[in-house]
């Protein structure tokens, strides 16, 4: 069995990958339990220098991934190229939030004349499997966010190929694995399966600790089930697709100008990559009377967009989605019809009435591409009983008329309840990799509300505290030891940690 990839412009076959067969996926699943015991023992710094290997390397194939990443999902090459040198930073940011080491939280109790002394650190789970999304072939495939947080936090990772683009999945893991073991990791550091079969089989594999998925919901409940069922259940930290609202503000909308402005930021942000973000604004909340349905219908045809999908199966949800949502009680304001390519797809802006926000309706759910709904409310009670309805999502927007808006801080404190990430006055669209970063949210955005798949705390999902009471020291892991070899910050009977300079 084989899987193959096709040009979403043309349907023309672009890869073709066999299919991992279960004596392979045995060979696979013992190198990674190897390599485990190898990545539990070795210090954040020397996975750092695999990470930045992988990185270099990344960037010095970065125009032939790009192009065939480009054959593969069509996302075209500028954005393309500037993805690949997004993933090599991303790897070299998690080798350098390990090599800071406070993400192994090292808590020291010293024992008095009642209580024994405790250490309490953090230690790698174990081999973690991956599942990436198709709509960032690099940044969140198989060496996207997971892969590098997971490696960084001490844990080898089995990674499934994408199917819409599993030429590229094979060679990434090919370019990454070569320079990470020629900088001394063990081969089993970082592997790759092909097929759905495979991607189930490494769910229930009993060598995997934990699941880190990226993609629809679909997807994502079908995997945490599974792992549900296993013997062990282990955690599946699955960051699905979500809605994400956008309120604006009566000052945020205060004349025509400022609507028209709302308008042309809306469009930028849900048409980029053809509206195939995880945090595409789906949903605009707009005051009644400001007239930003017909306004941002405007800008959707200045903007002229010509949908590509990156599979087939996505361009036919598009036409599915709108007309489901039009059974749900929306109102069609503007298409742009789809262009003459295989996977072409129509980009439409909707409008409802906000009493038709009902829980389980449709109209809650994400519509993956250029398809937006547009409400109105009346008054501020009637906005914070439909954002209440609101399922919870990965991020929210504000838009307001300046410092002194008088309904942004309530907004703010509503938003936050419902999404892992407030943005005001920009667009969600755009997620950073840094410490402060949270990209997860509240069910059914995410698994698991408390983690994060973006940022510095991404590598606490593959990490499980141990406190080691009375154990003499040359017994303990080289992170609890009290002559702190590798320098890391510690809080000791329960001061704040304090950073120690020097060698790591
Ligand atoms: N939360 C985020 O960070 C984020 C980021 C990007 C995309 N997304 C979401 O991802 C979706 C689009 O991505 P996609 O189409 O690639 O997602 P998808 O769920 O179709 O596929 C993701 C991966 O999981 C595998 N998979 C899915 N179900 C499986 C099963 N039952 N058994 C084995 N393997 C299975 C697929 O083969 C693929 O490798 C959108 O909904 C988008 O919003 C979320």
């Amino acid at each position: 069995m084989t899987v193959t990839s096709h040009d979403p412009r043309t349907a023309a076959p672009v890869s073709v990958a066999d299919e991992t067969g279960t004596a392979e996926l045995a060979a696979v699943l013992r190198a990674a339990e190897e390599a485990a015991s190898v990545l539990a023992t070795t210090g954040p710094a020397e996975r750092r220098r695999w990470l930045h290997a992988a990185a270099i390397a990344l960037e010095e194939h970065r125009d032939e991934l790009a192009a065939l990443a480009d054959a593969e999902t069509a996302l075209d090459l500028p954005r393309l190229t500037g993805e690949v040198g997004r993933a090599a930073d991303q790897l070299r940011f998690y080798g350098d939030v390990a090599a800071e080491g406070s993400y192994l939280d090292v808590t020291v109790d010293e024992a008095t004349e009642t209580t024994p002394r405790l250490v309490r650190v953090n230690r790698p789970l174990g081999p973690v499997a991956v599942f990436g999304a198709s709509n960032f072939p690099f940044a969140f495939s198989v060496l996207g966010n997971d892969t590098g947080a997971a490696i960084a936090a001490g844990c080898p990772v089995v990674a499934k190929a994408h199917e819409a683009h599993v030429g590229l999945s094979v060679r990434q893991v090919e370019i990454a694995r070569q320079a990470m073991t020629s900088a001394g990791a063990p081969d089993g550091v970082l592997q790759l399966v092909v097929g759905r079969d495979a991607g189930a089989a490494l769910v229930r594999a009993p060598q995997v600790t934990a699941v880190a998925f990226t993609g629809s919901q679909a997807g994502g409940m079908a995997l945490w089930r599974l792992a549900n069922e296993r013997e062990v259940v282990i955690p599946v930290y699955a960051e699905m697709g979500t809605v994400n609202p956008v309120v604006v503000t009566r000052a945020g909308a205060a004349d025509a100008a400022a609507v028209a402005e709302v308008a042309s930021g809306f469009v930028g942000s849900f048409t980029l990559g053809h509206g195939q973000f995880c945090t595409k604004p789906g949903l605009l909340l707009a005051p009644a009377g400001a007239g930003a349905a017909d306004a941002v219908a405007a800008a959707l045809r200045d903007a002229d967009p010509a949908p590509v999908m990156l599979s087939r199966a996505i361009a036919t949800s598009v036409g599915t989605g709108i007309t489901a949502m039009l059974d749900a009680g929306a109102e069609l304001v503007e298409r742009v019809p789809a262009p003459d390519a295989a996977n072409g797809a129509p980009a439409a802006v909707l409008r409802a009435p906000v009493s038709s926000l009902k829980p389980g309706s449709r109209l809650l759910e994400e519509c993956f591409g250029p398809v937006v709904l547009v409400c109105e409310y009346a008054a501020d009670d009637e906005l914070a009983d439909t954002l209440r309805t609101l399922q919870g999502s990965l991020a929210a927007g504000l838009v307001t008329g300046g410092a002194d808006d008088p309904q942004a801080r309530e907004l703010v404190r509503v938003l936050s309840g419902k999404a892992g990430r407030v943005v005001v006055d920009g667009w969600p669209t755009g997620v950073a990799f840094t410490w402060a970063q949270q990209h997860g949210g509240p069910w059914p955005a995410t698994t698991v509300p408390a983690a994060t798949s973006v940022g510095a705390h991404g590598l606490a999902r593959f990490l499980r505290p141990v406190a080691f009471q009375s154990v003499t020291d040359h017994w303990l892991p080289t992170e609890a030891r009290e002559d702190n070899p590798w320098s890391l910050p510690r809080r000791v009977n329960g001061r704040l940690p304090e950073a120690p300079q020097g060698q790591r």
